[in-house]
């Protein structure tokens, strides 16, 4: 199954200059770069391509667009799929789409993230789950993650992100989607075997450097 229909005239219209108000939205932004956006459309198109799933195009294009919309607000963030969502509905309700589409697109945003605690259902919303799960595989989706984050020391902040991105390969909704990114994921395991490495032999505190050194009796 490639796409269940072809967008209309209007339809591209809408997903064009939806381009540019997310392209805007997130260099405003100090979180996700807007390529990030883009990486998951691209991915988004090649699963909708490669499953038998039938995907709406206009709702597949607009959620991968949209998906992250919740995270150009950095207060938000921990929430970001389902404020997204609030903010994916004016937007939409906004250039006048149809409500059916809406909702759905809507849906794909709340649900892209297990943030929201809401798994994906539909096949729209497997597949940019998916697709934005991809874009945190390899290097660079470990060093994106580290954009704009704060916490109590680099190990920490490190630790915690490496933890979680270990995990994502198994969250894949589709085997087409694994494929896709069974190299990243090696890749990762290969950088977080160094890093954690490089971790380990980082000083955590300098009890017991006295006496080691002969400082004290
Ligand atoms: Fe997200
Ligand atoms: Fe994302």
């Amino acid at each position: 199954m490639v796409f269940s229909r072809q967008l209309t005239k209007k339809e591209l219209e809408q997903l064009l200059n939806m381009q540019e108000f997310v392209r805007q939205a997130h260099a405003e932004s100090d979180s996700h770069d807007y390529s990030h956006v883009f990486t998951v459309c691209r991915y988004a198109i090649d699963i909708a391509k490669d499953i038998p799933d039938p995907i709406d195009p206009f709702v597949c294009i607009a959620g991968a667009l949209l998906h992250d919309i919740g995270k150009t607000n950095t207060v938000f963030a921990h929430i970001h799929g389902l404020f997204g969502g609030g903010l994916a509905e004016e937007y939409l309700d906004g250039i006048g789409v149809d409500r059916t589409i809406r909702d759905s697109v809507c849906r794909v945003v709340i649900r892209h993230t297990p943030t929201s605690m809401i798994p994906p259902e539909t096949p729209e919303e497997k597949v940019i789950y998916d697709a934005d799960t991809l874009d945190r595989l390899g290097l660079m989706g470990l060093l994106r993650g580290f954009i704009g984050k704060t916490g109590d020391s680099m190990e920490h902040i490190m630790t915690k992100y490496m933890t979680k991105r270990r995990l994502d390969y198994d969250k894949l909704n589709y085997d087409f989607s694994r494929e896709l990114g069974d190299s990243l994921h090696q890749e990762l395991l290969e950088f977080l075997f160094i890093i954690e490495g490089r971790l380990n032999e980082r000083m955590a505190s300098i009890e017991g450097i006295f006496e080691k050194e002969g400082l004290v009796e």
